[in-house]
């Protein structure tokens, strides 16, 4: 019996509702899988903590998360009691870092039974693996003067480890998928970086002889995500380029409640993080109506990282047909509830195995 240990933030608003439900679909994963066995400890550490305690969480939070395989969060934010920036420096991005979460990897695809705002969406599936560390979020510049001679100076960082870390990463999971990585450049434009971004990019794909390779600058990319997403399997961004990729890829997907992340942790000191893209959703906040697939695939993409995929895959399928056939919230045009959702998709994974 493989067990893992899993720690759980709900976090605030719909966290509190969607994170419940998937726990009961990764209860159902484990009792059907037979093999593996969940050990959920949960930590209330959100703005409602903030207000108790005057932070988002106990100051030795971090080193209780430490021990764990993973952390499975929900959301983080409640305007009406903590400023956000507080609350998501104060317990979200303050994991990310502290715990080397150094690439955040988004797959997007078209859903049976979604409406995507994509006139002929072509049965997309990609996945775009961010660098997070460093690239152009950096601290390094400056500010100096005032009036008409301000002068700002922002500095875009990239190393030879991070950015090959990055593509290693990319071409690692190119070859559990359809063994294609696209590299997102912009070296016809920006001097330095993106050309040492392409070197790298070059070097690295040597040692993947099987997995066949594209190099796009940035902006054709981003508009063949909307021209042709089905041409993507693996795309590896620098941070900037990144994130503005996966929010087209959520965005063509139809729903930012469907859309799941994951802050990986590379040098295993530290556990990896896994999350929804959607924040808390105060205005719709205790009427039962989260949809909970974004919640529910991100416990697939920790399934994934557990190494089983199979079963993974197995679940997200079971997601997709659930949504085909109509059972689904109303931000993709249902009436089901959030529990309906999940306890539909327990009822077919019992059924599957
Ligand atoms: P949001 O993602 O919470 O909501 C945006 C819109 O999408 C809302 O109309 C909401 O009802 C809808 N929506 C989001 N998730 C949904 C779901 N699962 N099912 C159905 N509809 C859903 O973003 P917003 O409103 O900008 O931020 C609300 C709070 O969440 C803020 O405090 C913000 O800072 C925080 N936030 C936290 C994130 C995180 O924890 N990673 C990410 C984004 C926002
Ligand atoms: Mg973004």
């Amino acid at each position: 019996m493989k067990k893992f240990e899993v720690a759980v933030i709900p976090g605030d608003g719909i966290g509190k509702e969607v994170v419940p439900v998937s726990l009961k679909v990764l209860e159902t994963v484990a009792e059907v899988h037979g093999g593996i066995k969940f050990d959920f400890q949960s930590f209330p550490w959100s703005s409602d903590y903030y207000v108790e305690h005057g932070k988002m969480m106990p100051d030795d939070g971090l080193k209780i998360l430490k021990n764990f395989d993973s952390i499975f969060l929900g959301a983080i934010g409640n305007p009406a009691l903590v400023q956000d920036h507080i609350a998501l420096w104060g317990l979200l991005i303050k994991i990310r870092r502290e715990f080397e979460q150094s690439i955040n990897i988004r797959p997007a695809k078209y859903f049976k039974g979604l409406k995507s705002p994509l006139v002929n969406p072509n049965d997309f599936d990609l996945i775009v693996v961010r660098e997070n560390s460093e690239g152009e979020y950096s601290e390094v510049g400056g500010r100096i003067h005032k009036g008409d001679d301000e002068l700002a100076i922002q500095n875009a960082i990239f190393t030879k480890k991070g950015t090959e870390r990055a593509m290693h990463y990319a071409f690692e999971l190119a070859k559990k998928r359809r063994g294609h990585v696209t590299s997102a450049t912009k070296s016809n434009g920006i001097f330095h970086s993106m050309p040492f971004w392409d070197e790298v990019f070059n070097e690295v794909k040597e040692e993947y002889q099987d997995v066949q390779t594209a190099s796009y600058h940035i902006d054709a990319l981003a508009a063949f995500f909307l021209t042709r997403p089905q041409i993507f399997d693996v795309i590896v961004a620098s941070n900037l380029f990144g994130d503005i990729l996966t929010d087209i890829g959520g965005a063509i997907m139809g729903s930012i409640g469907i859309a799941p992340a994951a802050n990986i942790n590379l040098n295993g000191k530290y556990p990896s993080m896994f999350e929804p893209v959607h924040g808390s959703a105060p205005d719709i906040v205790g009427k039962g109506i989260a949809n909970p697939i974004g919640q529910i695939w991100t416990a697939k993409m920790m399934l994934d990282h557990f190494g089983e995929e199979e079963l993974g895959s197995k679940l997200l399928d079971i997601i997709e047909d659930v949504t085909n056939d109509g059972i689904k919230t109303p931000d993709i045009g249902g009436t089901s509830s959030t529990e309906e959702v999940a306890d539909e998709i327990c009822r077919r994974l019992k059924k599957a195995v």
